[in-house]
């Protein structure tokens, strides 16, 4: 057993305090190799901000977790080298059952998601509460879901929404003792969230049920999964290069901003960066199709998504200067 404390890391918990306080919210930046890691600790650090960094189980899986237990410690080694101890959550995302949430926990995790969603109803509580009654002597905070997201989530995949039922969220916040509850307003997972034809406009997030959930659960703490908004520069940039993503279509960054400043205190971002990384690979090959240093194309892929971070914290999450 290995506590998130000798790592140097924290849980959510003040985090979301401070951040449902300010009106802003925490950014929940996916990574599963060490360019990803660099640039979200290098942003973070130069923005101030403190930041969750989030663990699927297939990112897991492709990066062993005592790589990951070790790279998070590392990083906020990083981080105090750089010039700023920011406070620093190791998040597993989507966590899909009891035995993966614990071993996380066992293995340095400072928080966990316990997605039910998929579940019916009883059974998504019943679950999330044994998550949250092992995780909870440990200091380990609890993200649960109610309400389906469309699109992927490692193997899972639903095609179409099913918004949370605000009528639900206070017994499930009560019975489950979570620390935090995802919800579904309209955003998706990927890089394709919205198939709009041309001339019309992405449709706007359920703002009414967020404002109906933060009416019945006052001053909880709330996360927004799905949260890319497929920067459209990037993915001409992409197909500029060889690449060839059509269709594709994000949630706008205004309404992301108006999220933050609810009860949104957590932001999931993870296609844009996938984006990002993949544009900056692909110029450097294209344009120098004879380099095959891979610090040469990763450098600036890592770059790329530096930028990409700290304009997420300026301009969307309201981070910055928050540590
Ligand atoms: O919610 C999904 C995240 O973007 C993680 O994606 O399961 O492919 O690592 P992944
Ligand atoms: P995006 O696919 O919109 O980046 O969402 C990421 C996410 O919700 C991770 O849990
Ligand atoms: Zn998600």
């Amino acid at each position: 057993m290995v506590s998130y404390k000798e790592l140097g890391l924290v849980n959510s918990r003040e985090m979301f305090q401070k951040a449902m306080a300010g009106k802003y919210a925490i950014p929940a930046f996916n990574f599963n190799n060490m360019e990803q890691l660099q640039a979200i600790i290098m942003a973070c650090v130069e923005t101030k901000s403190p930041v969750i960094l989030q663990v699927s189980s297939g990112a897991r899986k492709y990066a062993n977790q005592n790589l990951l237990k070790n790279m998070a410690k590392g990083a906020t080694e990083y981080a105090h080298e750089l010039g700023c101890d920011i406070p620093i959550v190791l998040h597993l995302d989507h966590g899909d059952s009891f035995e993966l949430c614990k071993s996380c926990i066992e293995t340095g995790f400072s928080s966990v998601m316990i997605d039910g969603s998929h579940l019916p109803y009883e059974e998504n509580i019943a679950l999330t509460r044994k998550v949250v009654e092992y995780a909870h002597p440990f200091d380990v905070t609890v993200e649960g879901e109610l309400g389906v997201l469309a699109g992927i989530e490692d193997e899972v995949s639903a095609e179409h929404h099913t918004y949370t039922r605000p009528e639900e969220v206070e017994d499930f916040v009560k019975r489950t003792n979570v620390d935090s509850l995802a919800i579904s307003i309209g955003t998706s997972h990927g890089a394709f969230k919205f198939k709009v034809k041309p001339g019309e406009s992405i449709p706007p997030l359920r703002f009414d049920i967020l404002e109906e959930v933060e009416k019945r659960i006052p001053g909880f703490p709330i996360v927004l999964h799905g949260a890319s908004s497929v920067p459209q520069d990037i993915v001409a940039e992409i197909n500029k290069y060889g690449g060839d993503i059509q269709n594709s279509a994000g949630v706008p960054e205004e309404q992301l901003r108006r999220a933050a400043s609810s009860a949104v205190c957590k932001i999931n971002i993870d296609s844009d960066g996938r984006l990002a990384m993949t544009a900056a690979i692909r110029k450097v090959l294209t344009e120098k199709p004879g380099e095959f240093d891979p610090r040469k194309y990763l450098g600036p892929a890592r770059e790329k998504l530096k930028e990409l971070y700290i304009h997420k914290i300026n301009n969307v999450l309201g981070s910055a200067n928050r540590v």
